[in-house]
């Protein structure tokens, strides 16, 4: 089970956590891999200015917006997952 954690504080709240937390929830859905992936909501972390921040698993990335957050599941999620279908896009 990977873990993704989005912060879902003031700052990155008001730039968009919420909507990558419903694009990684498609993309779950659409990739099938419920039970692959635990979401889960982080406190902040510094900096706030860039974006919202999530962490996979130990790594932790800044500057997340929402227009980004298909793009980011297939580059930095999905292949944690599943290597073989790293940059694929269901159609
Ligand atoms: S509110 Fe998200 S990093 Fe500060």
């Amino acid at each position: 089970m990977l873990t993704v954690s989005i912060c879902v504080g003031q700052s990155c709240h008001e730039k968009g956590s919420a909507e990558i937390v419903s694009v990684f929830e498609q993309e779950i859905r659409q990739h099938g891999l419920e039970g692959n992936v635990a979401l889960t909501g982080m406190h902040c972390s510094d900096p706030c200015f860039l974006s919202t921040t999530v962490r996979v698993g130990e790594r932790v990335f800044r500057g997340l917006s929402p227009q980004d957050a298909r793009d980011f599941f297939l580059n930095e999620i999905l292949p944690r997952i599943r290597p073989e279908d790293s940059g694929k896009r269901p159609d």
